[in-house]
């Protein structure tokens, strides 16, 4: 075929180049591809000069419209920030009772708790504050101190057995190591504090937990209460619950009564602030009061 001469099959014309009888059509690009390609030259040129675009060695074209990607994070954390100040200070003004009748402030107690809690707690109570051998569950109804809120920021203010000068303080006897009861009486007893919460357990052992709950009464009954349920105003468990700071297995149990306990909880008064630990006291209450 010629130069000019229409392809008979495709109807377009042909360059007249042609190979062993096979020949090259003139097939332009379509129109709309030229439109296309000038636009986007054009939203490039327009784009380099509203908007940063170029480096320039040290620094970049800043643009006509002056939008800087870097102010307008910068603006978002500001007002995030002031948001959670506001709400920061109206937990630091407000009292207890507000607060936890406030759903936004104990959204912002959730979230900030949280991470206090995992900072500066959890490495003894655990992340989700269900405690470890030797340290105490936190989402429980059984407390050693109280489970109000206030009793509770008075305690991580304070500390137990702490350095603090106002340290809660408490002690659980060590009655075997110091020659307060014989073996057999701390057997007993023990066999008598386990039944409080496993009645069944005194089955075929009825006369040890009878002597057991004399040992108990003129013994442990002072701090733990005539029912064993604990007393708050001097921090010692209760003992009649399913929930045990050491254990409540026999062999643990004796271990307790032999050797005595003496738990020790940081004073956080030097280390957090007066609004960390509210919001931290406000936390472990919201913990309980959700289980
Ligand atoms: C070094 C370990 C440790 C750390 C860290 C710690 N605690 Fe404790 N906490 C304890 C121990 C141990 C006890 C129980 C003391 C006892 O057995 O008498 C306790 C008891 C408590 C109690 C009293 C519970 C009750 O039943 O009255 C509260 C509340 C508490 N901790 C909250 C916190 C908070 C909040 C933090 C973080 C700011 C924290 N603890 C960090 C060891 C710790
Ligand atoms: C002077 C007060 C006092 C007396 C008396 C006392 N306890 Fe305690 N007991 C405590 C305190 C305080 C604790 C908490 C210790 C801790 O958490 O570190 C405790 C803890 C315990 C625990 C550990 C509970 C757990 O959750 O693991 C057991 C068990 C116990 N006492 C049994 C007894 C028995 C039995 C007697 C009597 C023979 C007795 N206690 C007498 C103060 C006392």
């Amino acid at each position: 075929m010629g130069i000019g001469e229409r392809d008979p099959h495709t109807g377009h014309m042909t360059t007249g180049h042609e190979w062993n009888g096979i020949t090259e059509l003139n097939t332009p690009v379509p129109r709309p591809v030229y439109v296309f390609l000038a636009a986007a030259a054009l939203f490039a040129i327009l784009y380099w000069v509203l908007m940063p675009a170029w480096p320039t060695g040290g620094s970049y074209t800043k643009g006509l419209l002056g939008y800087d990607q870097r102010a307008a994070v910068a603006e978002s954390l500001r007002e995030a920030a002031l948001g959670r100040a506001a709400l920061t200070k109206k937990i630091a003004a407000e009292g207890f009772d507000a607060i936890t009748a406030d759903r936004d402030l104990m959204d912002t107690v959730r979230q900030t708790g949280r991470a206090l809690f995992g900072d500066n707690c959890a490495a003894c109570h655990g992340r989700e504050a269900t405690g470890n051998k030797g340290f105490p569950n936190l989402t429980t109804a059984s407390w050693l101190w109280g489970g109000s809120p206030e009793t509770i920021a008075e305690t991580i203010r304070v500390g137990i057995n702490s350095a603090h000068p106002d340290s809660r303080t408490s002690q659980m006897p060590a009655f075997g190591r110091d020659g307060v009861l014989p073996r057999i009486e701390i057997e007993n007893v023990v066999a008598y504090v386990k039944s409080l919460s496993e009645p069944q357990s005194a089955r075929g052992h009825e006369a040890a937990v009878a002597a057991g709950r004399k040992v108990f009464a003129s013994t442990c009954a002072a701090c733990h209460g005539e029912q064993g349920t604990g007393n708050s105003e001097l921090g010692t468990p209760n003992l009649a619950d399913q929930f045990w700071i050491y254990g409540g297995d026999s062999e643990t149990l004796v271990k307790t009564v032999w050797g005595g306990r003496q738990g020790q909880m940081p004073t956080w008064e030097a280390r957090l602030t007066p609004v960390e630990r509210k919001i931290l006291a406000l936390y472990v209450y919201d913990l309980r009061r959700r289980q």
